[in-house]
């Protein structure tokens, strides 16, 4: 069932509080990558053509309810105001006398930031209070931070409960009809290509896609986890052994769904973890790998999921094929986002090393939809109800 949307009521002249997400990285003061708060600006410049005055708030990092600093999201502000080309008023605090200045002194159609919602110990803590405190600056409350609905917290969670309205923003909204339809309608055949370090934070969204996919590409270190339960020597790749039951478990279950489990089929072996390494290709399997470690897929393992990715009607990418960071163990990684960008059907992207891969690669704009939650993502896609979203009314 849809949401209440942004779209759905009237902003003007009223006190709008969209909980975004900008947990983005800062180092120096600045803004690295700023992919979250445009993901943002559609919502935020819908409520001030409307007259609204806005209020904005977010968490960075995990400050374990503490003042911090270095997470503070002034250098957030000050990036935004950039971005939207007018003012945007930085609150010391998310609520009290910071936050209640700011606001007066904001007029219609201006922005308001509050410094991070996580240096309250109350914000994790989903407690009522606080979200009443919240919600006392506002008339209307949209959710916009998909990327944090996973968490049931006081903005996340409590506060929709207490807003005297509740609306999904233009971010969330297109978050769940893009990654819904994965759920739902997947143009065939759907494919998963999923990668990243371990098993143990994707069983579930595994689990889940065996039931829908029809075929599954799995890369990075969490193949050798499948790789050694399979009984392949995999030298001293990072292989989580608490999870071969559940890894061979996952690939019976693949197989008697028929659904197509591609595992690599060579690979790119190291002794050490550094830029420019020695390094060789070996087929998966070959017992030359000794005490060396997988760290890329290699070139017949991207010729065969490029052909997976170019013959489908809608892939699913999370996560990197390597050791994406260090160099040249991040060409499969490329190889990859190439491909999906490149597929004539529906893409979709989560996790921030995949949205790093397409983006460096020049290739961004290509993707159907790059999600900007990572966890979220995975969790929705893994068949788990997210609390934020739970707790917004329908339509
Ligand atoms: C994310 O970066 O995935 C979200 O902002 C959630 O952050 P968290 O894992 O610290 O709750």
């Amino acid at each position: 069932m849809a949401k209440r949307s942004i779209t759905d009521v009237d902003l003007t002249g009223r006190r709008v509080f969209i909980r975004v997400d900008f947990n983005v990285p800062i180092k120096d003061g600045q803004v690295e990558d700023d992919t979250r708060i445009r993901a943002a600006l559609p919502t935020i410049r819908h409520a001030i053509a409307q007259g609204a005055t806005i209020i904005l708030a977010s968490h960075l990092g995990r400050p374990q309810g503490k003042r911090a600093p270095e997470l503070s999201l002034k250098p957030v502000a000050t990036h935004l105001a950039g971005l939207l080309g007018q003012p945007v008023t930085f609150a010391e605090d998310c609520v009290g006398e910071p936050a209640r200045l700011a606001l007066e002194r904001t007029p219609a159609g201006g922005v308001v930031l509050l410094e991070n919602l996580r240096f309250h110990p109350e914000e994790e803590k989903n407690d009522r209070a606080f979200a009443r405190d919240l919600a006392e600056l506002a008339d209307v409350y949209v959710n916009d931070a998909f990327g944090a609905a996973h968490r049931a917290h006081a903005s996340t969670e409590a506060m929709a409960h207490l807003a005297p309205e509740a609306v999904v923003g233009l971010l969330m909204a297109r978050e769940l009809e893009h990654l819904g339809q994965l759920l739902v309608r997947p143009g065939r055949p759907f494919v998963a290509v999923l990668g990243g370090a371990k098993v143990s934070d994707k069983l579930d969204v595994i689990s889940s896609l065996i039931e829908r996919v029809d075929t599954l590409v799995v890369g990075g270190a969490m193949a050798y986890t499948f790789l050694k339960a399979r009984g392949v020597p995999v030298g001293r790749s990072l292989v989580e052994d608490d999870r071969l039951d559940a890894a061979r478990d996952l690939e019976r279950r693949a197989r008697a769904r028929h659904v197509r489990f591609d595992l690599p089929t060579d690979h790119v072996v190291t002794e050490r973890l550094e830029a420019g390494a020695p390094h060789e290709t070996l087929s998966v399997g070959d017992p030359a790998i000794g005490t060396r470690m997988g760290v890329d897929i290699g070139p017949a393992t991207i010729e065969t999921a490029t052909e997976q990715v170019d013959g489908a009607g809608t892939v699913f990418w999370n996560g990197p094929m390597g050791v994406f960071e260090v160099p040249p163990f991040d060409r499969g990684t490329n190889a990859i986002a190439v491909a999906v960008a490149g597929m004539a059907g529906t893409s979709v992207i989560g996790g921030g090393d995949s949205i790093a891969a397409v983006t460096r690669a020049g290739v961004a704009d290509r993707i159907t939809h790059i999600s900007t939650g990572g966890g979220a993502s995975l969790e929705f896609l893994g068949g788990r109800r997210l609390p934020g979203i739970d707790a917004l009314p329908d339509r």
